[in-house]
């Protein structure tokens, strides 16, 4: 293990390197912390350094805690309140997911075999997490990592091959359709159903939660019991804006996930995404120079168990590769802007 500076020491935890990290703005792309002692405690840590913790994510956008000695949901859970941040609910976000415990949830169930593309968490809802937390339980045989990107350089590149794109995005924003079973389907990335998606088993209930959040509904859309929503006209491209925040421009939206990936036995991608008040559909050609720029910059490490993925959901981007073996990798929103 190699630590990078003895005059970078957050107390008994320090910056290391690995094979699988970049720098961005010249500074390490995520920021990989690990124990110098045996007895270190990751939750111990956080108490202590909650604002060091702020700072070093706003500098570094991610960070990476290896090698502590974490190994279940609990210690997951106590970590992730260790860090003083406020947690929020999993609402209106399309993923499969089973709740483990209070503030941690396994990350989206879909089949092995299926790639998530680069999105930011639940940018398809107005009111979308500030952070989120991964835990690696289990690390698969082969693939599986959660690769990730710094969410204002894929607006910059895009900006320099698709200037016309990027500003009908940016002034007529974005909105995505999607249609939901009953019941949560596993054999889909998208296929939690309309139950689960608004915890509720009410359609009364459901169409309040959606009416709030500026959805459009139509039930029974393609079977009994299945429902189709648009959501509102969504902002497509944000500025990371706030005391301390970096100003930038971000690709904040689910445009290149939705358009490639929400293909199940309901969806159609190339259908899921529609722009400007004729909900016309997106430019082909647009969405593969953001798919290559994005595999371009991206990072991907190998998940190791016990590993901690910090993520500043409002500059990074992150995605799933398909993998082989057993894997499970937990997860955990945060809504809170105190940072
Ligand atoms: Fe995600």
């Amino acid at each position: 293990m190699e630590f990078v500076s003895s005059d970078e020491v957050y107390g008994d935890v320090s910056p290391i390197k690995i094979s699988d990290q970049r720098m961005y703005d010249q500074k390490p792309f995520p920021l990989v912390l690990s124990p110098t002692s045996t007895s270190s405690n990751l939750a111990e840590w956080m108490i202590r350094n909650r604002d060091n913790l702020r700072k070093l994510l706003l500098d570094h956008k991610a960070i990476l805690f290896r090698n502590f000695t974490i190994t279940d949901p609990q210690g997951f859970h106590e970590v992730i309140e260790a860090s003083g941040l406020e947690g929020m609910e999993y609402v209106g976000g399309a993923a499969v997911r089973t709740q483990i415990t209070s503030r941690v949830f396994t990350a989206n169930e879909s089949p092995s075999s299926e790639k998530i593309p680069f999105h930011h968490e639940m940018s398809q809802v107005p009111e979308p997490p500030t952070h989120l937390f991964f835990f690696c339980e289990r690390a698969p045989a082969d693939g599986g990592e959660t690769p990730i990107l710094v969410s204002a350089e894929v607006c910059d590149r895009l900006q320099a091959v698709r200037p016309e794109f990027m500003s009908a995005l940016e002034l007529q924003g974005v909105r995505y359709a999607r249609v939901m079973g009953e019941d949560d389907d596993p054999t889909s990335a998208i296929g939690r159903g309309w139950k689960s998606t608004y915890l509720t088993t009410d359609r009364v209930e459901a169409e309040k939660k959606m009416a709030s959040q500026g959805v459009s509904w139509e039930w029974d859309f393609c079977g009994e019991g299945t429902l189709r929503t648009v959501t509102a006209a969504l902002p497509a491209i944000r500025v990371d804006s706030g005391e301390g925040r970096t100003g930038a421009k971000t690709f904040f939206n689910s445009v290149v996930a939705a358009y490639t990936g929400w293909n199940d036995s309901r969806n159609t991608g190339e259908k899921a995404v529609l722009l400007g008040e004729d909900m016309c559909p997106c430019d082909a050609d647009a969405i593969a120079d953001a798919v290559r720029i994005m595999d371009e910059i991206c990072i991907a490490f190998k998940w190791q168990p016990g590993d901690i993925l910090f993520l500043d959901n409002r500059t990074v981007m992150h995605s799933r590769r398909p993998y082989v073996g057993d894997r499970r990798i937990l997860a955990s929103l945060v809504r809170d802007y105190s940072t």
